[in-house]
């Protein structure tokens, strides 16, 4: 049988996967710094409060919008504020049907999308699976990550229809600046591009600059289409509910708008019960958003105090986002070093060579991490840096 030249040429694990599934079948102990599931971190949901939102009536009844019902979307709009209605909005299974959605929209086989680098793997797939190509510019950091806006101008080419950013970024927790913002939507408009901006960790902003831009949501009327992706898994912590959504704005907004709903109504994916309950959710979301920050700063703190008297190890800014960049002496590879560690301390961390980080010398850990793990992974692996 013949299989998609889109899929991956093998199934093979990477070899820090590999070591994991190694070290778990053989019950060794693994110190996990690198936890995204929010679900598994000892966060106290409201338990009673969401599963009677889940249980709400109108799961009872089928009655298939491709936007997504307008209550959930009045629903996002009221929670978002800054203008946004509920006919800018159409409902996703996830932030990644979203992208699969727009990439659908946007983009003819060999058609690509250009991404700042480091962020989020993911995208290299998502764009791969409907026929284009995510290539990656890389941004730089100088006492704090920027965008190089030239290099993006100098990659578009007549094939290039977008430009994806995560603001704040995943995992360098870059917030763009609003003057970054002002340069980006100009290039895409300038260039024809269409401007998607992943704002899945606006809510946990940490040590943003003053200049940083909360929320692309603040420009009312940009000057190319712009296309806003969130949803649960981070706003509220849920990422088992399986909601997202898309905002859409600028030129053309209603005429995009309505063929994402066509796109959409090929799959209508979101669930009943997500839909019925999403106001519900929202509401709960800052309660979680809470919890969530105070362990983000805990963890942030614990890093900083271990990190004292290692003058040799440093932390790049976390503007926002649930991860940290630890920057180490790189005597060895980024892979290398991240196996070493799990091999000999038994502490999962993730190499920045897994972001596209440029050269060696990067961890990511994840600040989601239970507080106790956290310390004792930094215990554990920081004497080994
Ligand atoms: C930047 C970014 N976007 C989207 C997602 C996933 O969102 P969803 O669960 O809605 O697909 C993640 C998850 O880690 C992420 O880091």
């Amino acid at each position: 049988m013949h299989r998609s030249a889109r899929l991956p040429a093998s199934f093979e694990p990477n070899p820090l996967s590999r070591m994991l599934s190694e070290r778990r079948a053989a019950h060794l102990p693994v110190v996990d710094l690198t936890v995204s599931n929010p679900t598994a971190c000892g966060f106290a949901y409201p338990e009673a409060e969401i599963r009677a939102a889940l249980a709400d009536r109108a799961v009872l009844g089928y009655a298939p919008d491709p936007l997504g019902s307008r209550r959930a979307r009045e629903a996002v709009a009221a929670f978002h504020g800054r203008d946004l209605r509920a006919d800018d909005l159409l409902l996703t299974a996830s932030t990644s049907e979203g992208y699969a959605l727009l990439f659908k929209l946007l983009g003819d086989p060999g058609d690509e999308v250009l991404v700042p680098s480091p962020s989020y793997p993911l995208f290299d797939w998502l764009a791969r699976l409907e026929g284009m190509q995510a290539r990656a510019v890389p941004s730089y950091f100088h006492e704090r990550w920027h965008l190089d806006l030239g290099a993006l101008d100098a990659a578009a080419s007549g094939r290039t229809r977008a430009v994806v950013v995560v603001n704040p970024n995943n995992p360098t927790g870059h917030f763009l600046s609003r003057t970054e913002w002002a340069g980006l939507t100009e290039l895409c408009a300038r260039r024809g591009l269409a401007l998607l901006v992943d704002e899945v960790f606006a809510d946990y902003s940490l040590e943003a600059p003053p200049d940083a831009l909360p929320t692309a949501l603040e420009d009312t009327d940009p000057p190319c289409p712009l296309f806003l992706l969130s949803g649960l898994s981070k706003i509220a912590a849920l990422p088992q509910v399986k909601l997202g959504w898309l905002a859409v704005r600028g030129p053309g907004a209603a005429d995009h708008l309505e063929a994402l709903a066509f796109l959409a109504d090929q799959y209508l994916s979101v669930s009943a019960s997500a839909q019925a309950a999403a106001p519900a959710l929202l509401a709960l979301a800052p309660g979680i958003q809470v919890q969530v920050r105070t362990r983000l700063r805990a963890n942030l703190a614990a890093l900083d105090r271990a990190l004292a008297d290692r003058p040799h190890l440093s932390r790049l800014p976390v503007e926002g986002g649930w991860s940290v960049l630890l920057r180490r002496p790189a005597l060895d590879a980024d892979d290398a070093c991240a196996l070493r560690l799990l091999r000999e301390t038994g502490v999962l961390t993730h190499p920045g060579s897994f972001f596209d980080l440029p050269g060696d010398g990067h961890l990511v850990l994840s600040l989601l991490t239970p507080e106790a793990i956290f310390s004792d992974g930094l215990e554990r692996a920081l004497p080994q840096l």
